[in-house]
């Protein structure tokens, strides 16, 4: 069994897609292991996103992970990193397959509706971020 970080983001706690989003989850067989609702701060967006502090988009992406709430959830199943990214989609909601949550519900390729870990030690690290053992 493997564990990745997911993040539901502002624009879809905005939209009030937070079941749909958690139905897909489950229906997919994956277990939430852990789960919270957060409002991060521009600072706590910053140090998750620490990896893309020479980007140009790094200022903006802090200022919207914090503009709203957020649910931080650990998810556990056998390749969950792979499958989790399989089923959110590419980062761009232009370029993601039709069916994934990114095409259905993203914005833009900053307000792209979900986050997941891209490897696991990212996943381990990320998960330590946000949750105590
Ligand atoms: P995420 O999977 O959370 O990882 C990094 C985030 O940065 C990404 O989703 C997007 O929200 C954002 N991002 C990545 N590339 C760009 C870009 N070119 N312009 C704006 N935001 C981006």
């Amino acid at each position: 069994m493997e564990r990745t970080l997911a993040i539901i983001k502002p624009d879809a706690t905005k939209k009030r897609i937070i079941g749909k989003i958690i139905a897909r989850i489950e229906q997919e067989g994956f277990t939430i292991v852990r789960m919270k609702l957060v409002h991060l701060t521009k600072d706590e967006a910053k140090g998750f996103y620490i990896v893309h502090k020479d980007k140009g988009f790094y200022d903006s992406l802090c200022e919207f992970m914090s503009s709203g709430p957020v649910v931080l959830m650990v998810l556990e199943a056998e390749n969950a990193i792979k499958l989790w990214r399989e089923v959110m989609g590419a980062t761009d909601p232009a370029q993601a397959k039709p069916g994934t949550l990114r095409h259905t519900h993203g914005f833009s390729i900053e307000r792209n509706t979900v986050h997941g870990s891209d490897a696991r030690d990212t996943a381990e690290w990320e998960i330590s971020y946000f949750f105590k053992k």
